[in-house]
């Protein structure tokens, strides 16, 4: 057993509770990889900015638990070294699907964990989160929950449509699993194909996609049943159009690629939503930066001289999504 104490990681609750006061989000980046994790501690390390570092069920079959963990105490040194007195850094479990994978990342030093047993029929839903919460709450672990079910696929739990959230559900599902945060379906998605092009209209002058607005009435109805909880939004990738441009342009295929437009999760930030997911944006933005350099640059072949681009242009993304989306520059 190792606690995340030991490895200067901190759990949300805190982070939480000041977002909502402040009117921010705070970032929640997924990492699979060094350079996206050198890229967010940077980004994070200059803004100032608390950060929550995720891991999925993917990552972890991809890159191994105990690295990552490993990665992530290294991080919390990388900032200090970049001169981030107190980092304020979060380890945490992405669409956790089982007890089992909850309680072995809360065992080996994770500060949170979801578990996602949002396609499970609501009253497994709550027995299966509040298994976890009576687990993780032993170690000081923070526990985000999910009602609700997003369009598309999450990790490796899929539904086709999406079903809203439903406001009349929330009190009677935090109160009775006790869970700290709840992530809610108000129209995001996951991936870099928010929406078909028939959900969306087209703007004339550049023929880009225009999506539908999420559902804010739906998120105001869950504020007013759960004042000043914590909520959270999945799937807020916003599709940058010049990544998929510069992937398009240097030889790839993401035709009608379309997000969240940044001023929704903009207003989404002042919110009750306090964490916000990002994951689509910096695979689109590692894999423009890496399609150009082979473009331009066919003879290249030491991978430095092409994830170090990738790197810098996550970190540049990061860095705009901390200041001019979610806010929360400043706040650690
Ligand atoms: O919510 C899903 C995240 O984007 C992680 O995706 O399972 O491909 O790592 P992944
Ligand atoms: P995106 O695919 O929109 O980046 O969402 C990521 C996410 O929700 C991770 O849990
Ligand atoms: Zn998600």
């Amino acid at each position: 057993m190792v606690s995340y104490k030991e490895l200067g990681l901190v759990n949300t609750r805190e982070m939480f509770a000041k977002a909502i006061k402040g009117g921010y989000a705070i970032p929640a980046f997924n990492f699979n990889n060094m350079e996206q994790l050198q890229a967010i501690i940077k980004a994070s390390a200059e803004t100032k900015s608390p950060v929550i570092l995720q891991v999925s069920k993917g990552a972890r079959n991809y890159a191994n638990q105990t690295l990552l963990r490993y990665m992530a105490q290294g991080a919390v040194e990388y900032a200090k070294e970049l001169g981030w007195e107190h980092p304020q850094i979060v380890l945490h479990l992405d669409h956790g699907d089982s007890f089992e994978l909850c309680k072995s990342c809360v065992d080996f030093g994770f500060s949170s964990v979801m578990i996602d047993a949002s396609h499970l029929p609501y009253e497994e839903n709550i027995a299966l989160t509040k298994k976890v919460v009576d687990y993780a709450h032993q170690y000081d672990v923070t526990v985000e929950a999910e009602l609700g079910v997003l369009a598309g696929v999450e990790d490796e739990v899929s539904s086709a449509v999406s079903h809203y959230t439903k406001p009349e559900e929330v009190v009677d599902f935090a109160t009775r699993t006790g869970c700290d945060s709840l992530a809610i379906s108000i129209g995001t998605s996951h991936g870099a194909y928010k929406f078909t092009p028939e959900q969306c209209t087209r703007d004339p002058k550049t023929g880009k996609l225009v999506p539908p607005p999420l559902a804010f009435d739906v998120l105001d109805a869950i504020m007013e049943q759960l004042p000043g909880f914590p909520i959270v939004l999945h799937g807020s990738s916003s599709v940058p159009q010049e990544y998929v441009d510069m992937i398009n342009q240097y030889g790839g295929k993401l035709p009608d690629a379309v997000g969240i437009p940044e001023e929704q999760l903009r207003k989404a930030s002042k919110s009750a939503v306090c964490k916000i997911n990002i994951d689509s944006d910096s695979r689109l933005a590692f894999t423009a930066a890496v399609r150009k350099v082979f473009a331009e640059k066919p003879g290249e072949f030491d991978p430095r001289k092409y994830c170090g681009p990738a790197r810098d242009l996550m970190e540049e993304l990061y860095k705009h999504k901390i200041i001019n989306v979610l806010g929360s520059d400043g706040k650690a």
